[in-house]
């Protein structure tokens, strides 16, 4: 069975039980600043898992694109994805538990579907917590189908409940449907979703029962409310199921992988699984750049594409295209030099094989070539450039005996230009030499603390953005949200932000559309600290000092016992706004431009979001 089959298959099945298929929707959500990426098929409904009607009825199916970055240190492994497609069925009020699960089962075991031999299926229930009890009312449809006692495992919280990724929203226990794969060595307590090997897990049905509010601003946690409508939420991820149904123990051996590798490996030069002393580690390069290349161009042929930048998706983009970038020099493929380039031409292979069910690829592949090549382009630069700097440290280095050369150098070159430390530890190693890697990872270290404190957090070791024009709209997001606070209240908090080359987006709380009269005056008051041409300076300090001088903190986010303090104003004690940022901001308010509002428009319930420009 391959990727299209299963996909067409679920999508038939589904709408032979009366449910409306409808349109995945973009991997960039519009409406949720708690993530990034769409992360499951139910993150478009969340409004209508929440209560609202859907216009194509009670049941639906579909199928999605997803990202999940949380993984990522795990992609090039023979599972771990960043970029995956989820089928999923729902029912809005319509059928609960005991339909759910005589469908899920009817799919997975019918010969008309997919066939499963019974024997071959183990499912997990929620064990119960607190005030919710065991879900036995699933257990026992599960047991009437014939799934024996023993094949179902009751599992906490942690395995067997349900929420979106961010913090709030609908949620519920969940019961997960696994395919035994064969005896493997464990335990006498092994059961379904034992981590053995064993058991793999192939769908998840979620009977969505609460809404669960945001902490409060007090710190108290939010609560589980009951949804008024009870609701099912299912997915079932295609790669991880084409696999499985197809007995083999790699993504990257199955019908969606294979074309996009073969392409690697003609540009490399080297076949895949060829075994032999390096053959694993190159193998490894291998399913790194066929994963962030599909996540890159599933983002860039997105209609609400991002560019790479250093900021939010955008910045999750651009380490996805350098690190794939990294991982073709390892291979031996060094885009520059006048050589073709690494990602597109495997691009080209990608939207051929997948413009079927995702005809955007199509449609944006002049800008996913155009971008993937940009991007590629502009890494290599950084490459060479901390590869001269490095030749021109070289004849100091060499002096010492002992062959090592400093942590804090290294970082500096890191820091500088962005040169990996990985590269320079393969440049020392050329020249015999090694690097003191305990002070780097101490100076990386306090880096990463400054630049968490107040930024989005999205991706695990940073470059940092120096980026002049979105430089600028990191302060005028300052001066934003302090005047919002001035004309609505102190209540505004906020609530997300996301900035690009050529606009900012601002998410904040509030409860009602701001009037005309409210817009008007907040521009008035970001144009004002514009033309005073204030000064822009950074202080670190504990947080406890910085909320002592008045500044403002992101409620819920994690900061570390250091943090940076941006002050706008004339002084530490006069000033117009002081908040604890990672920064970076111009050095004074007056090359901002001029602030305009093009937007103002609700967001999610009680938050409210602001696009806006520098002119
Ligand atoms: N939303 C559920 C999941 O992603 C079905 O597993």
């Amino acid at each position: 069975m391959n990727a299209d089959e299963l996909r067409t298959k679920y999508i038939t099945f589904f709408k032979s039980k009366g449910h409306a298929q409808i349109q995945g929707k973009s991997l960039l959500p519009e409406n949720d600043p708690t993530v990034l990426f769409t992360t499951a098929g139910m993150h478009p409904l969340v409004p209508y898992l929440l209560g609202e009607e859907h216009p194509a009825g009670k049941r639906l199916v579909d199928y999605q694109k997803c990202i999940r970055t949380g993984d990522i240190d795990s992609v090039g492994d023979s599972s771990h994805l960043t970029f995956f497609e989820m089928l999923g069925n729902w029912s809005l009020g319509d059928y609960f538990k005991e339909g759910a699960i005589e469908m899920s089962f009817e799919f997975l075991t019918s010969p008309r579907w997919l066939g499963i031999p019974v024997e071959k299926l183990g499912v997990t229930v929620f064990a119960g917590e607190g005030d919710i009890p065991r879900d036995d009312e699933s257990a026992v449809v599960w047991k009437r189908l014939g799934i024996p006692e023993n094949r179902i495992a009751y599992l906490p919280r942690e395995d067997n409940w349900w929420g979106p990724a961010g913090s709030t929203g609908p949620c519920g226990p969940d019961s997960e449907m696994f395919y035994y794969v064969g005896d493997v060595p464990c335990g006498p307590d092994c059961k379904p979703g034992c981590s053995c090997g064993k058991w793999l897990e192939i769908w998840n049905d979620v009977f969505m029962q609460y809404n669960k509010t945001a902490d409060g601003s007090d710190g108290s946690p939010g609560t589980y409310e009951p949804l008024a409508r009870k609701c099912v939420d299912t997915g079932m991820g295609i790669e991880r199921t084409v696999t499985i149904l197809n007995g083999k123990s790699s993504v990257y051996d199955t019908d969606i992988f294979i074309p996009i590798r073969r392409a690697v490996e003609r540009a490399a030069g080297w076949i895949y699984g060829s075994g032999g002393a390096e053959g694993a580690e190159k193998d490894r390069s291998v399913r790194i750049i066929c994963d962030h290349l599909r996540a890159s161009a599933f983002i860039l042929g997105d209609p609400k594409a991002v560019s790479p930048s250093n900021v939010g998706a955008g910045y999750v983009l651009r380490r996805l295209i350098r690190r794939a970038v990294r991982h073709g020099r390892k291979l031996g493929i060094d885009g520059g030099n006048g050589k073709s380039m690494l990602l597109s031409p495997i691009a080209e292979v990608l939207v051929e094989q997948m413009k079927g069910p995702y005809p955007e690829l199509l449609e944006n592949r002049a800008r996913i070539i155009e971008e993937l090549d940009n991007e590629e382009k502009k890494f290599l630069e950084t490459l060479q450039k901390g590869e001269h700097e490095f030749e021109k440290l070289l004849p100091n280095l060499l002096k010492d005996p002992r062959k090592i050369m400093s942590g804090r150098l290294a970082f500096k070159l890191y820091d500088t230009y962005g040169f990996p430390i990985e590269l320079t530890e393969e440049l020392a190693a050329e020249k015999g030499m090694t690097i003191n890697r305990a002070e780097f990872d101490e100076a990386f270290k306090k880096h990463q603390e400054l630049s968490r404190a107040g930024s989005e957090q999205v991706f695990k070791g940073g470059l940092q953005d120096h980026g002049e024009t979105t430089t600028r709209y990191h302060t005028a997001t300052h001066l934003l949200h302090r005047a919002l606070k001035m004309v609505l209240g102190d209540h505004v908090a906020q609530k997300g932000s996301n900035i690009t080359s050529e606009r900012m987006r601002f998410d904040f709380s509030h409860n009602a559309p701001m009037t005309a009269e409210e817009i008007k005056k907040v521009e008035a008051i970001v144009n004002e600290q514009i033309g005073r041409n204030l000064p822009v300076t950074m202080e670190v300090m504990s947080l406890d000092a910085a909320k002592a001088a008045g500044a403002v903190a992101l409620f819920g986010e994690k900061y570390e016992s250091q943090v940076k303090v941006y002050t706008v104003g004339n002084s530490p004690t006069d000033f117009f706004s002081k908040e604890v940022c990672g920064g970076p901001h111009v050095e004074r308010t007056g090359i901002l431009g001029h602030f305009v509002i093009q937007k103002e428009q609700s967001s999610s319930a009680g938050v409210r979001r602001i696009r806006a420009v520098l002119t």
